[in-house]
Order: structure tokens, then sequence, then C-alpha cells
């Protein structure tokens, strides 16, 4: 399937290949229409206070430069705090690769057990986005080049993490008071890297769709493509079989006499100035964000969409209500995540609007987060090998740098040894996957220890315990928060234990 890249331009098409060939290494989207996206926050508003750390730029050095700060955001709600003198514990959201209020809105679940924990809530944001942007908060200097982006890294963010915790507790004199962490996607993945390297500061972490294991070398990259069409496929067969043989169909169409013209018709599309692969790029977003949100009750995360989207896309795609044109077919499935709303005009495939500040992810998949992906033939995604050759090209012409892709297992651990390690070395990590998720293909799927435990929901998507819970939440969903706050409270227990018989 190289056609689709032959034809469109050369900058383009590298973008493609990093960015929006199936599967995408980035974990959230950017591509949905930011009026959609920004619709859902308005009136969270008042969840939280929003505060400025002045943090330090480099951790790990010494000379003057390291020395330079800048402001970090963190977000607080001490409504439900039960104080120092209680000890009552602090809850700490490791912030992820974007504008930190996003994530706190779609992290429900800390809220909704802070007044049962007496919990003081803290929602870090991560350096290099939202408005934490070293070099005197200008995008346009941090984000210029390597000398800049070079101080951006998963190190230096818990290193950030570890210190605004610290001086945080010593304002508010709770330095006996336990933390606990959380965090969703690469937040997970930073909660249960937090635990590892500062068990000094956090008593526990839930690490939720934490893929720490989707790395080279230890996790396949083409588990992704076959989750989601599992997804699919879990769904219906024909399904499956339609959005298999529609690469074959757009590009077939596309090379037609008045082909573009038939294409651009039956997606709506907004410019005439599209290739095959831009149109492919577009709706394998659409299939992939779907699946990691395919949650069982409506939701607005990366766009707004009914409960349980994939069965909704493959309804409108079994039925024939709409004719029998499987173009049109495609229109109206992909629309369940682009235009559920009904409020989009036309489609706008070099759409780059970045409503979540997501951008400077590209980086640090260009440096350590180096999650191999790619389809084979058994998905139904356009055969495309994970080849690191590409990324490392990629990542010389975009940013000079050459990737070091097993800085993160050297780090952190994460390889095959995994269960070896950690069972000797760590405790107090919940690691929840819902098998949906594609992600969950590099998650830790078994319990490794008594106190690191795997939660696998069989039907659960993308960090959907961190939710807001809802009326209509499932059995299973209801029983998995149950089962995370019993853990929870036994950490705080056995702290509070400890630090009685120790006085
Ligand atoms: C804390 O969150 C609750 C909702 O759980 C909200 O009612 C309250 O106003 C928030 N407090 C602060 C200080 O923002
Ligand atoms: C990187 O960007 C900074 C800030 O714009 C600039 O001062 C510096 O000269 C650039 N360095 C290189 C190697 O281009
Ligand atoms: C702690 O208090 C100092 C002095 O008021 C302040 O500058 C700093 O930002 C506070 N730290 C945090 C984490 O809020
Ligand atoms: C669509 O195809 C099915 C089976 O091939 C057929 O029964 C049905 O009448 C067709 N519907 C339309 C609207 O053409
Ligand atoms: C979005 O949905 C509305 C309502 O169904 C429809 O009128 C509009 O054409 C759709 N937009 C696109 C681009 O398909
Ligand atoms: C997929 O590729 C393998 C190895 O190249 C081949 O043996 C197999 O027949 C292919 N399967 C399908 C469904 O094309």
């Amino acid at each position: 399937m190289a056609i689709d890249f032959q034809f469109s331009i050369v900058l383009f098409s590298l973008l493609f290949t990093l960015v929006h060939t199936t599967p995408l290494p980035r974990f959230p989207s950017s591509r949905v229409h930011p009026e959609l996206q920004l619709s859902s926050a308005s009136s969270e508003k008042t969840l939280y206070k929003t505060k400025f750390f002045t943090q330090i730029l480099d951790h790990f050095n010494f000379n003057p430069q390291s020395y330079q700060t800048f402001q970090q955001r963190y977000l607080i709600n001490n409504t439900y705090w039960g104080g120092a003198q209680k000890k009552a514990p602090i809850f700490v959201y490791t912030g992820n690769e974007g504008n930190i209020e996003w994530f706190t809105q779609n992290t429900g679940f800390m809220f909704e057990k802070a007044p049962h924990f007496k919990a003081f809530l803290v929602f870090i944001e991560h350096r290099f986005y939202g408005k934490s942007i070293p070099f005197g908060g200008s995008k346009k200097v941090a984000y210029a080049n390597s000398s800049t982006l070079g101080y951006l890294s998963s190190t230096q963010a818990l290193a950030d993490y570890v210190t605004l915790i610290n001086d945080l507790k010593k304002n508010l004199s709770a330095s006996d008071s336990p933390v606990v962490v959380f965090g969703g996607s690469y937040g997970g993945m930073l909660a249960a890297w937090f635990r590892l390297k500062y068990p000094h500061v956090a008593i526990g972490a839930l690490a939720s769709s934490a893929p720490i294991r989707h790395f080279m070398g230890v996790t396949s990259p083409y588990v992704f493509a076959n989750i989601i069409t599992q997804d699919f496929r879990s769904e219906s067969e024909n399904c499956y079989k339609v959005i298999k043989g529609s690469w074959k169909l757009i590009e077939d169409t596309f090379f037609k006499h008045g082909g573009p013209e038939q294409l651009q018709k039956s997606f709506r599309l907004c410019n005439k100035d599209f290739g095959p692969g831009s149109v492919e790029g577009w709706l394998q977003s659409a299939w992939t964000y779907t699946a990691m949100t395919d949650y069982p009750t409506p939701s607005n995360f990366l766009s707004p969409m009914p409960a349980y989207p994939v069965r909704k896309m493959c309804e409108v795609i079994d039925s024939s209500v709409k004719g029998n044109n499987t173009l049109d077919k495609l229109h109206a499935a992909a629309s369940i995540y682009y235009n559920y709303t009904g409020s989009v005009k036309c489609f706008d495939l070099n759409d780059n609007s970045d409503p979540h500040g997501l951008q400077e992810w590209q980086w640090q998949a260009c440096t350590e987060m180096i999650m191999p992906l790619g389809a084979n033939n058994e998905s139904m995604f356009p055969e495309s090998k994970w080849d690191y050759e590409d990324r490392s090209s990629y990542c010389q012409y975009a940013y000079n740098v050459t990737p070091r892709p097993h800085w993160i297992t050297t780090e952190f651990g994460g390889g095959h040894d995994i269960e070896r390690t950690l069972r000797r070395s760590a405790s107090n990590i919940i690691f929840f996957n819902g098998l949906r998720d594609p992600w969950s293909g590099g998650g830790v799927l078994k319990s490794i220890s008594k106190s690191i435990v795997a939660i696998v929901a069989k039907e659960g998507a993308h960090h959907v315990d961190l939710r807001f819970s809802t009326k209509k939440d499932p059995k299973w969903l209801k029983d998995i928060r149950k089962h995370e706050v019993n853990i929870i409270a036994s950490w705080i227990k056995q702290y509070h234990e400890d630090l009685k018989s120790n006085n």
C-alpha cells in the first residue's frame, strides 16, 4: 500500500507516515473540529482553583542554564480535605501530554472519591504543554528546536512532580499526609513510574490504561491495530469486511475519471486538494479513536459520541437504510466520530488544529517514547510495516535528533523481566486496562504480586475507570471502581498503621 504516499507531496507523506498512517503514535486526537471539543468544558470551571509554581528547568544538571525556571500550572481542590492534623491524604494526578484542564475534567473518579477519603486533589500539568511552557512561556521559543525541546522528557516531568508535591506538602504543613498518584494513558505510565522512582513520596499509584510495555522488542507493533480490528469484528463480520475492503475502494475510486469529485461529494470534504492517503488517514483516525473511547455511556473526551460508538458505526455500515453505497456508509460511520452533534458543514482533511495542545508529543515520540505501531494483514487497516528506520529518519528531518528507543525500558524497566523485577522491587500499583482499548496490548494485564494488581475489564476502553460516573454505568464498571477504592483504602490504612507503630 505504498501507493497512497507516492501521490502526496513529500512533506505531507513524511508527516503522514508518522502521524496519520494507522495506527497513531499519539494517544489522543487533535483532528476533531475545535468547536466540538470545546463545548464540554465550560460548565466544569468550578471543579478547581488554578495555581502556578516556579519550577526548575533542569533537575539533572548543575550548569548555570539548568537553574532557569518556568511557571508550572497545577490545579487544586481542597474542598474535601480532612487536613494536615488528621494526616488526610493528597491525591495527585500526574499530567499527560496536553492541557491539564482537559484531563482534569475527564478524571471525575478523583472528585467523586475525594469526599470518601477526605482527600486534597492536585492535578499537575506536564512541562511543555498547556500553560506550563519553559523559556518565558513562549511556545515559539520553547518549541523552536532541540536545544530548547531537550528539556521535554518523562524523567524531567517526574522530577517536576516530586519537587512540586514536596513543596506543596511543606506549605500545607502536611508532611505526614500520604500521597497517592493517579494517571491515565501516558499520565498512567507516569503515575506507575513515579511510584517506582519516588516510593518515599507516593504510597501507591493507580495507573489506568498505561502501556508501559509498548516499547521496541517487548510488545508487537501489530497488537494495537489488531485490537481495533477485533473491536469492530466483534460487532459484525460484515463491518470488518467493509472497512478492510474500503482502502482499495477509495484508491480505485480516486484514480477513476471523476473519482476525486465523487470522494469529495461522498465524504463532504471542504477542499479539492487531497490524495487517497489523506482520506484513508482521516478514516483510520476515526476508527482508531472510536475504539479507544468505546465507552458504555455517551461521552465527550476526544469528541462527542454516543454510548458504544463502535457498535453504532457498525450498525450504520451494516444497514441499508441509506442505500447500499459503501462510500456513503463510510461517511455516515465516520460522522459518528466527527459530526455526532450535526454541526459540521464539511470535513477539512488538512485541519491541524490542536485544541488540547498535544503538539509536542511529536518530540517525545521522536526521542524516548518509541512505541512501535504498524498494521499487518490480519488487521482491517492497510498493511503498514513498523519500521524503526522510518521513525528515525522522520525525527532527523523534523528535529535533527536520533531517537533512543531503549531508553525508557532502561530507565524504568518494562521489558520481558518486568514481572520478576517488580515483584521483588515494587509494591502498591494498580494497573487498570480495558481490553477494547488498543493500548491495552502494551499494558500490564496480569497481577505481579499481592500489591501490584492488574484489573482487567473485557468490556472496557481507554481509562474508562477514571471518568465521571453516570447513572447508566454498567455493573462491571461500578465493581471495578469499588475494587480500586478498596485497594487505595488499604494502602492508606497500612500507611497510618506503620506511622503509629514507628512513633
Ligand atoms: C471541588 O470539587 C467539587 C465537585 O466535586 C466542587 O463542588 C467544588 O466547588 C470544588 N472546590 C474548589 C475549591 O474548586
Ligand atoms: C534554537 O532556538 C533558539 C530559540 O529560538 C535559538 O536561540 C537558537 O539559536 C536555536 N538553535 C539552533 C541550533 O537552531
Ligand atoms: C509554597 O509557598 C511559597 C511561598 O508562598 C510559594 O512561592 C510556592 O509557590 C508554594 N508552593 C506550592 C507548590 O504551591
Ligand atoms: C441493499 O442490498 C441488499 C442486499 O444486497 C438488498 O436486499 C436491499 O434491497 C438493498 N437496498 C437498497 C436501498 O438498495
Ligand atoms: C453533519 O451532520 C448534519 C446533521 O445530520 C448534516 O446536515 C451535515 O451535512 C453533516 N456534515 C457533514 C460534513 O457530513
Ligand atoms: C498474511 O500474511 C501471511 C504471511 O505473509 C500469510 O501467510 C497469510 O496468508 C496472510 N493472510 C491473509 C489473510 O492475507
